[in-house]
């Protein structure tokens, strides 16, 4: 892969700048993605040069090509300060992807500082990963009744056939739900949350203020838990390193908050649009009741995180057909990378066995946690699995071709997920009200202060009681 440790590039090689580079983020890549890719990689091989948001970069579309920047973190780096463009001031100042860049968090750390980090992150997490500890069995309880909660809620609105946005109506109440729980927030993390988080990462134009929003929710809940511990992640961190500040533990939580609400999220929809469009291999392990297949395969097809994290060269280094210069800005694409390893090993599709050579989950020393992965295939596994318990019939409302996907580089997600349901049995709703005290909640602007109205006002009654929001 890399035939020249460290030489230089060739004075002849053309450097990222000079090349003219096609802008990425166009309406072709946001409803055929994998089309764009095909025609990158039939122009310019494995690694080829495009705009973000008029900056150029290199992306990088084959499986090899891809594993070697994940795997070999000497020469690919994570932390933003290695890259040049940034250093010499060539940005532009409102470059609406940097401010989650610049996040300082464990994603964007190298050597040790990283292992350190990822070793706190695992301590804390580990209690939660599985069911055989109180907190994990717990968890998984909590999970499977906040789906049916969700699914009985949906049927006290809409009826026991009718519409639904399994978006907006299921998947995105149920994660923020789980993370309420997880971190141990004292009420409801808001939908505004979810948004802003979207906004960060699909490079919207506020994308410096949505960061700075939802970066100082985390920073109160981790002050609020320092004064009074719970059993709960963001506890746990500071049980494993006391030593870590109530901003550094809101930047953790913060990143944390985009796996676990926004790509989660985004898995669980993908998995469920795989089934519904029909896609053979992943119908046919969920009717062999390989949910854990069924999820593996979805990843496969269309991974939610798209195009993973930046890496930055340590040095000259030539990949595919060019030769990247030290400081250089590269992004690996999951969804090229399977796109190529379908073609290579197309067998794949068709075969019940392994599907795990997916980079969904990232690879090498930055890939997903193993705990948080455990975490994540127990949510979708569990959110998939109960729409196909309670619903005798869902389909599509819209063709898959149609169907209304966000524009951004890293995420593929849908904004909403219209649907055609009928429910099997009866489900019976159940709302307490039990008061309870605000700290990090965002009503939305639709609704009135401290009673959200519709599904999602109804399920905070039911998780918190009623209460007027608080900011402190
Ligand atoms: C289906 C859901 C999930 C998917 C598809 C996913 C995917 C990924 C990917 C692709 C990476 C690597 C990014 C890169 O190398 O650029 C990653 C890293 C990470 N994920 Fe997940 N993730 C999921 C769920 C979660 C959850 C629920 C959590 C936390 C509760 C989490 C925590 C993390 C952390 C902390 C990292 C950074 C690891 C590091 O830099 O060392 N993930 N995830």
């Amino acid at each position: 892969m890399d035939p020249h440790p460290f030489a230089t590039a060739p004075a002849d090689s053309p450097p990222l700048e000079s090349l003219p580079v096609e802008p990425l983020l166009t309406a072709e890549f946001d409803t055929d993605p994998g089309g764009v890719y095909e025609r990158l990689r039939r122009r310019y091989g494995p690694v080829a040069p495009v705009g973000l948001f008029g900056v150029p970069a290199w992306l990088v579309l084959d499986y090899r090509e891809v594993l070697e920047v994940l795997r070999n973190e000497s020469v690919w780096r994570r932390d933003v300060k290695h890259w040049r463009a940034r250093a010499e001031g060539r940005l532009p100042p409102d470059w609406p992807l940097l401010a989650g860049y610049e996040v300082r968090q464990m994603m964007f750390f190298d050597d040790d500082e990283h292992r350190h980090a990822r070793q706190t992150y695992h301590t804390a997490v580990r209690p939660f990963q599985d069911g055989s500890t109180r907190q994990g069995y717990e968890l998984r309880s909590a999970v499977a009744r906040y789906t049916d909660e969700l699914v009985g809620m949906l049927a006290a609105e809409s009826g026991q056939a009718g519409f639904a946005d399994l978006a907006a109506q299921y998947t995105r109440p149920l994660l923020l739900m789980i993370t309420t729980r997880l971190f141990g927030c004292p009420v409801e993390l808001g939908d505004e949350l979810v948004m802003d988080l979207w906004r960060m990462l699909d490079g919207g134009a506020d994308a410096g203020p949505a960061t700075g929003r939802a970066l100082a929710a985390m920073t109160r809940l981790a002050a609020h838990r320092r004064a009074l511990p719970g059993d709960d992640v963001t506890s746990y961190m500071l049980l494993a390193d006391p030593t870590l500040s109530d901003e550094q533990l809101g930047r953790e939580l913060f990143m944390n908050a985009v796996y676990l609400n926004d790509i989660t999220g985004n898995m669980v929809c993908n998995t469920l649009v795989e089934v519904l469009r029909g896609n053979a291999t992943v119908r046919r392990s969920l009717s062999a009741g390989m949910i854990g297949e069924t999820v593996n395969r979805a990843a496969l097809a269309n991974p939610p995180v798209a195009n993973l994290c930046f890496r930055f060269a340590a040095r000259d280094v030539r990949l595919g057909r060019f030769w990247i210069r030290a400081g250089d800005i590269v992004s690996p694409s999951a969804a090229a990378a399977h796109r190529d390893l379908l073609a290579i090993d197309s067998h794949i599709v068709d075969s019940t066995v392994s599907t795990r050579a997916h980079l969904g989950w990232g690879a090498g020393p930055h890939q997903c946690p193993a705990a948080a992965r455990e975490l994540s295939n127990m949510i979708v596994s569990t959110a998939v699995g109960r729409v196909f318990d309670h619903f005798t019939r869902v389909e599509l409302t819209l063709p898959h071709d149609q169907l209304p996907w966000r524009s951004g580089p890293v995420v593929r997600g849908l904004r909403l997920l219209p649907v055609r349901y009928e429910l099997g049995d009866s489900h019976p709703v159940h709302i307490p009200e039990a008061p309870a005290s605000g700290l990090l909640s965002h009503a939305p602007a639709h609704a009135a202060p401290g009673r959200p109205g519709g599904l999602l006002g109804a399920l905070r009654r039911f998780m918190f009681g009623t209460r007027k929001p608080h900011h402190p």
